[in-house]
């Protein structure tokens, strides 16, 4: 684990971007796992302009997110394929057919996930981008879940329902479940980038890196990836 250290927000944002616009440029039709949340927006706001002043192409990337509320359609604000389309994927040349979330609305989730799993199969992430739940989560892999799993649906934790419902009108607003890539899938990557920025993330922080590799703690799988990088701001290492 390659471990970076940052003043704030900005630098980490800046050398997110970096290590992500490496990537598209070293392969063009890279597969890039994607993430939601308040930490990737700086990431996606660099990688506009560098798209826009010419300096990577999406033109033939491919994308994939991590995960989706249940019951939210892309149409929805609140939805992780809004969220994506307005950071990102609007503002890019990237084809929008080949730009992947997993649906919180299919009739047959079950299928979903199969459907979903067989995608990343197919192509896995050169890249994966991950922010970090204030309990460790990764994507939506909340404490306990498995570490062999695969794209599947999940109850989300209170805590996790509590720091998204600053995104949504009120708590009652916030789904009470979501799909997520399993950890398998994540760890499938060939690279792995993850962000946390804030007091708030300290703790997850600290299990992540230097506590044993458990479950209860999804992201401390990580240790066991060849090629990670974890960028974070002070205050977010503060407990290390
Ligand atoms: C959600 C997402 C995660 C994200 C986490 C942290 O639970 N499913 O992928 O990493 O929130 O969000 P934030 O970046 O807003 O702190």
């Amino acid at each position: 684990m390659e471990i970076i250290i940052v003043e704030n927000y900005e630098e980490m944002s800046e050398k997110g971007a970096d290590l992500i616009a490496e990537v598209v440029k070293s392969n063009p039709c890279a597969t890039l796992g994607l993430a939601t949340g308040s930490t990737p927006i700086g990431v996606y706001q660099r990688l506009v302009r560098r798209n826009q002043s010419g300096e990577i192409s999406f033109e033939k990337i491919r994308t994939v997110n991590l995960d989706e509320y249940e019951g939210l359609d892309g149409e929805n604000p609140q939805s992780y394929r809004y969220f994506m389309n307005t950071q990102l994927f609007d503002h890019v040349n990237v084809d929008k057919r080949n730009t992947n979330v997993p649906s919180g609305v299919a009739e047959d989730m079950d299928k979903e996930c199969e459907r979903y799993t067989a995608l990343l199969k197919e192509a896995p992430q050169d890249i994966q981008l991950l922010g970090l739940g204030s309990d460790g989560h990764i994507g939506f892999n909340e404490p306990g879940s498995p570490f062999e799993g695969h794209t599947h649906v999940v109850e989300l934790e209170e805590s996790t329902i509590r720091d998204n419902a600053r995104l949504f009108d009120k708590i009652e607003d916030v789904p009470t479940k979501a799909i997520t890539m399993g950890i398998a899938d994540v760890m499938q990557a060939k690279k792995i980038l993850l962000l946390a920025n804030g007091k708030n993330k300290a703790e997850a922080v600290k299990a992540m890196i230097r506590g044993e590799v458990t479950e209860s703690c999804p992201a401390s799988i990580l240790q066991r990836h060849k090629d990670v990088t974890v960028i974070i701001d002070k205050e977010a290492a503060a407990l290390l």
